[in-house]
């Protein structure tokens, strides 16, 4: 007899499998070596599904009673790493129940499965464990939001060029820069708290596709295993990967958030800028060039972000197109959903980290700040004396060519020449070229004045 003929008499679902597989297709087919991390989860979703058979009368006390014992069991040599895995344990699944089977007997063990799928079940668990895990990035997240909000509130009077396509444009609080991302984040942080809710429901008794037989006591379960509702569509439970998929879109659109901000981080950090340094604990140097200090966490936060679409792009190809229900392509979303969750969760807490050492350097923002930046507020004084702002803005645009012209910076222009560009300067206009008032004007709510920058953190703060 050949070896893979006794692996098909083996497997669980064998009875009418006379041949053997082929070795590479057992391995093919195999998702324990990812799904085992799901191994706590399968536990606790077979003992609510058995505590419900109980009520139901499809198990008896003492039957349930000897099950718990074999999961006990079993939870303690998954958490000792002394679970045995054998050959023919296609996923976390069978290998859990056929090891409760050898623990507690056949007679007993086989009857677990009453009325269940390990479609339902797959979903259960996938389910539950990212639930958790959402819940563990939500914390994080907040954690990024917190240090963000602590440095804009310590920093508050440094001020620094604010760009835009790049270019110096207007003064702005480095603070105000911060929670520009900051706000960012806290919009990726309303947005998982939704995706939580549509993923915390429950499809289990709902069956292979069709639903549960046995009157199974779906409320029982789902307030068990802490899941708020249930998925009334049993066809749709066991299909749905939406909980994979928008939660995968969630962390694109983060990883998307973190990378930008990562991006203006490797640019302040450049010797050219030099706004921040990095703490040697989130940077490198170069293996040829003494000098350098790389700004190696950054670039990956940058780098991972593409990752991350990945595992959304990779999974939304696996699934379009699949006919109705469970097909076996739909193992294909949790390992794309393990590394998404691991990428995103370790690019949070590197990003705080990051964040939480990085030092600030405020006499390099300060010396970036160009006279030209002001030339807005040549334009915004002449508003103040009536002047109608578009023409306001053409005689602040003639200034600037003035100063162009004379090949001086715009700040050594005296009133007199400012006069010859326009004869409503007065001596007053020199309050214009200080960077503070610049900033302090711009007072209207959600602007870059001390009092606006503290009522943006004040609104993130009641987010948390
Ligand atoms: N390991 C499988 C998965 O991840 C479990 C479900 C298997 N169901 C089936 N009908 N073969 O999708």
């Amino acid at each position: 007899m050949s070896a893979s003929k006794g692996v098909a008499e083996n497997m669980l679902w064998g009875g009418r499998f006379t041949q053997g597989l082929d070795p590479l297709m057992v391995q093919y087919n195999q998702s324990l070596p990812y799904d085992r991390i799901l191994w706590q989860q399968d536990i606790r979703g077979s003992l609510a599904f058995a505590r419900a058979n109980t009520k139901g009368g499809i198990l008896t006390a003492h039957e349930f009673s000897e099950i718990e014992r074999g999961f006990a069991q079993i939870a303690t040599e998954w958490r000792t790493n002394t679970f045995l895995v054998k050959e023919n344990d296609e996923d976390i699944h069978t290998a859990n129940e056929r090891r409760l089977s050898e623990i507690i007997g056949k007679d007993i063990g086989g009857k677990l499965h009453t009325g269940r799928s390990r479609n339902e079940q797959i979903a259960t668990d996938m389910r539950l464990w990212l639930r958790d895990e959402l819940r563990q990035l939500d914390v994080w997240l907040c954690d990024l939001i917190k240090v963000s909000v602590a440095r804009a509130e310590s920093e508050l009077d440094y001020l620094m060029p604010g760009y835009t396509h790049l270019q110096k444009a207007q003064p702005v609080r480095w603070s105000h820069f911060l929670l520009s991302h900051a706000t960012a984040f806290a919009s990726e942080l309303q947005r998982l708290r939704e995706v939580i809710r549509r993923v915390n429901k429950s499809p289990l008794g709902t069956g292979a596709l069709a639903g549960n037989p046995f009157q199974i006591d779906r409320e029982m379960m789902a307030e068990e295993l802490g899941f708020e509702g249930l998925l009334y569509n049993s066809m749709n439970a066991v299909a749905d990967r939406d909980f994979a998929m928008e939660t995968m879109q969630w962390g694109s659109s983060f990883m998307l958030k973190i990378s930008r901000w990562a991006e203006d981080l490797i640019i302040y950090s450049s010797l050219e800028f030099g706004f921040v340094r990095l703490s040697d604990a989130y940077s490198t140097g170069s293996s040829l060039m003494p000098q350098k200090k790389n700004a190696d966490s950054l670039e990956l936060l940058r780098g991972k972000s593409g990752r991350a679409f990945g595992h959304m792009a990779g999974l939304m190809c696996t699934i379009k197109g699949l006919p109705t229900t469970y097909n076996k392509d739909l193992q294909e979303s949790v390992e794309p959903l393990l590394d998404h969750i691991k990428t995103v969760g370790d690019s949070i807490q590197i990003a705080t980290g990051v964040l939480s050492t990085l030092t600030a350097i405020p006499e390099k923002m300060i010396a970036a700040l160009a006279p030209e930046m002001l030339a807005t507020e040549f334009a915004d004084y002449l508003v103040r004396k009536g002047v109608p702002f578009r023409e306001g803005h053409h005689i602040s645009g003639q200034v600037v060519q003035l100063a162009e012209q004379n090949k001086v910076p715009m700040d050594t222009l005296t009133v007199e020449q400012l006069k010859t560009v326009d004869a409503r300067f007065d001596d007053d206009v020199r309050a214009c070229l200080d960077y503070e008032r610049a900033v302090e004007l711009k007072d209207a709510v959600g602007g870059t004045s001390r009092r606006a920058v503290l009522e943006q953190t004040a609104v993130l703060k009641k987010l948390l």
